[in-house]
């Protein structure tokens, strides 16, 4: 898969990417099947939900199942991420944020690169989030809201929220997101902020300062979503004070699979 100009373009614009039906179905069917035994797993990478005791985040998560090994190195994800920074990248965080029906809770306002630079001592906001959708996402089980053009306001103050949610993070006060939806409002009446829907399947690429956020899932549906983060080898973290699978210190160049490594029968 090859990003075309008019694709890099909106990610430069945006700050995001929507790819539909970036994995077929039985990809996707073969990676929902490991979930629940990696979800029901005593381990300090499967992060609780404050309320319900159902898993927010299962971290580290291509270190614990050999195929979300293989989705963390797919060409689909690894190929898109080298066209945009062409140089060589590790992983540094793997995730699939659960979100289950009824009780997944809120994630704040927040630019990841705020984290990564305060906790892990990241340079520069180079990294890359590469998003699978694992489930439907529709508008009430809990998307991604983004904010287009906040990648351009750089690395603004945040906040250290260590009470919301069980997960503390670094988040942006809602004065400066008024003032970053008020832009987005400026340039399109229609897309102050945009709610990251799709199809199972759906792959979504953001930059490491794009305001983002989800509200809770009241639905029935369960929302689960891969996060494969890269950072370039150049601007590797400088500081070891999260856990391992929220940073990982393994700064070798990601090697890319076959672009059939999930498809039924393939070593
Ligand atoms: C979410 O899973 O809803 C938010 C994840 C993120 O901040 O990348
Ligand atoms: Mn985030």
């Amino acid at each position: 898969m090859t990003l075309k100009e008019h694709q890099l373009a909106s990610l430069e614009r945006d700050g995001f990417l929507v790819l539909p039906d970036l994995f077929g179905l039985s990809e996707i069917q073969l990676l929902q099947s490991r979930l629940p035994a990696l979800l029901a797993q005593e381990n300090p990478a499967n992060i609780i939900e404050k309320a319900s005791g159902q898993v927010r985040t299962a971290m580290g998560i291509h270190l614990r199942d050999e195929i979300f090994a293989k989705l963390a190195h797919h060409p689909r994800l690894i190929g898109a991420a080298r066209q945009i920074r062409a140089e060589p990248l590790y992983i540094q965080q793997v995730k699939v944020n659960v979100k289950a029906a009824f009780s997944g809770e809120v994630w704040q306002w927040h630019y990841d690169f705020a984290t990564h630079h305060h906790d892990d001592g990241v340079p520069e906001p180079l990294a890359l989030n590469l998003h699978v959708f694992l489930d439907d996402v529709n508008d009430f089980n809990g998307p991604l809201y983004f904010i287009p053009g906040s990648h351009k306001f750089g690395a603004h103050r945040a906040v250290h929220d260590t009470s919301t949610t069980s997960y503390p993070l670094w988040v942006v006060e809602p004065t400066v997101v008024r003032e970053m939806i008020a832009n987005a409002e400026a340039i399109d009446p229609n897309r102050a902020i945009v709610a990251a829907t799709g199809k199972r399947g759906t792959g979504l690429i953001f930059f490491d300062t794009l305001v983002h956020g989800s509200p809770v899932n009241l639905s029935p549906w369960d929302r689960s979503i891969f996060s494969l983060i890269l950072n370039p080898v150049s601007n590797a973290s400088t500081r070891d004070t999260r856990p391992e699978f929220k940073h990982h210190r393994d700064f070798t160049d990601v090697q890319a699979d076959a672009d059939d490594c999930l498809q039924y029968g393939a070593g």
